[in-house]
């Protein structure tokens, strides 16, 4: 709970933030219809997906501006970028890499939203994540079944396993901050 109340301090960093983690989202996922158009129910599942992720954008947008913040100028994720990285160096196939790694970062946000829904205490904030876990749920899961649609399950399951892997060690290196894929928040800083 320490890293979601640690967050919380910082709400107008969080959300825009967050915000750009839901314009990405939806960025991949026009990404990967682009690279693979003749895959009608990738496309299909993934356009939809794409607005909602727009949605969830403006929603997140909207709370922002009402706290008296803007949307500040994207960071690098070094969570995501960890994770592209180190399948990089272990070559699987790049659509089932992508598959995987959108359903993986999409169980992590599912993850801190749940935290964040606990330990929010405004309630406006409390209601949008608690408002968005389901949906992001929603969408590891229909990652999981392009994957399977596409790729033998055993091959899916041997690399969703190294990838697991790849993600501890993504994990481990990571340094706290008002973000939303941080890592761990150790201690409370002196004030
Ligand atoms: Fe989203
Ligand atoms: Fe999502």
């Amino acid at each position: 709970m320490i890293w979601a109340e640690r967050v919380l301090e910082r709400p107008l960093e969080l959300l825009s933030d967050h915000a750009h983690c839901e314009l990405r989202a939806a960025s991949s996922a026009q990404g990967l219809i682009t690279r693979n158009p003749s895959m009608a129910g990738l496309v299909d599942s993934l356009s939809r997906l794409a607005l909602e992720e727009l949605k969830h954008f403006r929603q997140v947008i909207a709370l922002l501006e009402e706290f008296g913040g803007e949307l500040l100028w994207a960071e690098p994720n070094p969570y995501v970028e960890g994770l592209i990285n180190g399948t990089k160096s272990t070559r699987g196939a790049a659509l089932l890499d992508r598959l995987l790694i959108s359903g993986l970062v999409e169980l992590r946000s599912l993850e801190r939203f749940d935290m964040l829904a606990d330990a929010a205490t405004d309630p406006k904030v409390k209601a949008l994540y608690a408002e968005l876990g389901p949906s992001e749920a929603g969408h590891a899961t229909l990652f999981s079944r392009l994957a399977e649609d596409v790729f033998p399950a055993e091959l899916v399951e041997k690399r969703a396993a190294e990838l697991c892997e790849i993600e501890g060690s993504v994990v481990a290196g990571l340094e706290f901050a008002p973000r939303m894929h941080s890592g761990v928040a150790k201690e409370h800083p002196a004030s």
